[in-house]
């Protein structure tokens, strides 16, 4: 596919896909691969989900977009169902991951602003973070690959190691406005932050008048077996950036706050043209009937279980290939010992498709429909993969 009128930014797989069904995608030429990418943990409900087909379809039919000039009664719907199931009083919905961040890092500036503190505007983040590709989440996320030539990083964000919160402690100045960290971090390896670690956070911005900010837009919406992996923890932030899975596969964001952390939220200071289309919100309220009915969370953690068992006893089995298995709810890291692109490429010769991340870890991020048989058919695939590159090193050694 290079050469192509695309701009070179993406490393992508030979592979064109041309429908899906559940956890299976298909080929152009009618291949089926197993896909525990899920769209880099998008495809929350698998692909062609007949609710959310339904719901995309029926709306498509009615209405698409009006902008937010005007009352959008889906979207005042999915507002009062998350705040509903959360810990937040008010919503802003947005297009992607990194557009949810930016209104929760302007969201945090202004409510310093307005509460008379406007030189607090810096925001402290961790190691190994990913926040999104605009030029405030790069600072944020603090990660010299994707800030390397482009320009004068945005100002404001101090980055302390990875579940360090001394130096987070540390770190807080009379300039801090809040502390921005993912309960799981995603990108950074599948790198869950214990429990006393968030409630700490949880302590030091209350002890110093700061916003705590979760970005969950990887770990949230049922990936971890609850609605939000916050909720393991027991500690509520007052804003908090979501994506990815809310919108099963349709583009779509949102910042949640506390009321009181929304307080210079008013009307003008933000916007956005697509943000809570029609569109989007007939699909993320799909997903939420799904996501909330009665059994589905603890079906996912039942599942979660299985499959961290079985990948457990295949890096036993293989220990040269795969050091362990880290990770929570259907989002899994296998760390490897050998370098992550190979393993992956490996499972994907077996048709097994997974992401890796950074900290040489292969992500595993199945829809949260996956079957029972779909997780021992991906175990399989993965043992096969494993076993292939044991038999190479083997031979290599042989030689
Ligand atoms: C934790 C986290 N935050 C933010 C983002 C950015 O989301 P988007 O790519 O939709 O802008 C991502 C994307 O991978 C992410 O994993």
């Amino acid at each position: 596919m290079s050469g192509s009128a695309l701009y070179e930014t993406f490393a992508r797989a030979p592979l064109a896909f041309d429908h899906g069904e559940g956890t299976w995608l298909v080929t152009d030429k009618g291949e089926r691969y197993l896909d525990f990418a899920g769209g880099i943990a998008v495809n929350s409900l698998g692909h062609s989900h007949p609710h959310l087909v339904a719901a995309l379809t029926g709306q498509a039919a009615k209405l698409w977009h009006v902008s937010n000039l005007y009352e959008i009664p889906e979207q005042r719907r999915l507002g009062e169902r998350l705040v509903e199931a959360t810990f937040a009083d008010k919503v802003f919905f947005t297009n992607s991951g990194a557009e949810a961040l930016e209104c929760a890092i302007k969201t945090a500036r202004r409510y310093q602003f307005v509460k008379g503190n406007p030189e607090r505007f810096r925001i402290i983040t961790f190691e190994g973070a990913f926040h999104g590709r605009t030029l405030a989440t790069i600072a944020a996320g603090g990660q010299y690959k994707y800030l390397e030539g482009f320009g004068p990083k945005v100002e404001g964000f101090d980055q302390v190691a990875f579940d360090d919160i001394d130096a987070a402690e540390k770190a807080i100045t009379p300039e801090t406005a809040a502390i921005l960290i993912e309960p799981v971090q995603g990108e950074g390896g599948i790198r869950p932050v214990p429990t006393q670690s968030l409630k700490r956070l949880r302590q030091l911005c209350d002890k110093h008048g700061l916003l705590l900010i979760f970005d969950e837009v990887q770990c949230g919406i049922g990936r971890t077996g609850k609605l939000f992996a916050h909720e393991w923890a027991g500690v509520t932030p007052d804003l908090m950036a979501i994506a990815k899975g809310i919108g099963g596969g349709f583009p779509m964001g949102a910042c949640l706050a506390t009321d009181d952390a929304a307080t210079g939220m008013t009307a003008g200071v933000h916007g956005t043209t697509f943000g809570g289309n029609p569109l989007a919100m007939a699909v993320g309220n799909a997903v939420l009937d799904v996501v909330l009915a009665d059994g589905f969370l603890e079906d996912v953690q039942r599942k979660a279980l299985l499959l961290k068992q079985g990948l457990a006893a295949v890096a036993d089995e293989f220990p040269e290939i795969i050091e362990g298995i880290r990770g929570t709810g259907l989002m899994l890291g296998l760390k490897c010992v050998m370098p992550n692109n190979k393993v992956n490429m490996a499972l994907r010769d077996q048709h097994l498709l997974a992401v890796p991340a950074g900290d040489n870890v292969i992500r595993l991020l199945p829809p949260l429909t996956v079957t029972d048989e779909e997780i021992g058919e991906a175990l399989k695939r993965i043992r096969s993969g494993a076993k292939g590159l044991t038999d190479a090193i083997a031979a290599e050694a042989a030689k």
